[in-house]
């Protein structure tokens, strides 16, 4: 079966003097905002955190998605910000407690899901399967954006996919018109994308080539 697809812009590559302002320019052609948290110690590079996220001001669900060392002490924080908050998702390399994250993100009644960075393998996200609402596979190493996609990340989608078949599998990183392509047939249904959508001149244009593509691939049109 195929799930619904999803398109969810990367805060990360917008300008962040005028924030609200460039997410009301793909907020009504998005499905989801992602919001990537980084703290400079899980990754190397620092963005933003709660504070910034409760002033964020859109009618589309905000998808969190924390690049951040024990997330587990920080869920409360980021799940209360902003009533828009549906989603968020942790590291699995972040944290020794990924049940206890687990559940305090569902506790929340927020759904809940775990990333894998390219070099941790399909298997470990297994024995979480059943207790979470998405996967988050990075198609590049996390902490920038305007990276390259990862072709070899494809076959991880797959083997996630082929073991959950109704599951949420994200992509995030590198993802364009013809990337998305590549990830929905591998099995992804949600794709993130940043520098594609708010470099672009036309981002309506870019981001309904995304959505187009991805909804061909996936049979749907
Ligand atoms: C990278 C972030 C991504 C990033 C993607 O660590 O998680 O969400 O914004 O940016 P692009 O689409 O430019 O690769
Ligand atoms: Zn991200």
């Amino acid at each position: 079966m195929s799930k619904k697809i999803l398109i969810a812009p990367s805060i990360l590559s917008a300008d962040f003097g005028k924030l609200n302002l460039d997410i009301a320019s793909v907020e009504p052609y998005a499905d989801l905002i992602h919001c990537d948290v980084m703290d400079g110690c899980f990754v190397p590079n620092i963005t933003f955190g709660n504070e910034v996220i409760k002033d964020i001001k859109c009618k589309k669900p905000l998808d969190v998605h924390l690049m951040i060392a024990e997330p587990e002490k920080h869920v409360e924080a980021f799940a209360k910000c902003n009533e828009k908050v549906e989603m968020i998702s942790f590291h699995l390399e972040a944290t020794k407690q990924a049940e206890l994250t687990i559940n305090r993100i569902k506790a929340f009644g927020l759904k809940a899901g775990i990333a894998l960075k390219p070099k941790t393998r399909a298997e470990k996200i297994f024995p979480f399967l059943p207790s979470i609402d998405f996967v988050l596979v990075m198609t590049v190493e996390p902490g920038f954006g305007g990276q390259k996609f990862m072709q070899e990340m494809l076959p991880k989608i797959r083997a996630i996919r082929q073991k959950a078949p109704e599951l949420d599998i994200e992509v995030d990183g590198g993802i364009n018109a013809e990337t998305a392509k590549l990830a929905v047939q591998a099995g992804a249904n949600i794709l993130v994308a940043g520098s594609y959508i708010f470099g672009a001149k036309d981002r309506e244009k870019a981001l309904a080539s995304i959505k187009q593509s991805a909804c061909i691939s996936s049979g749907k049109i």
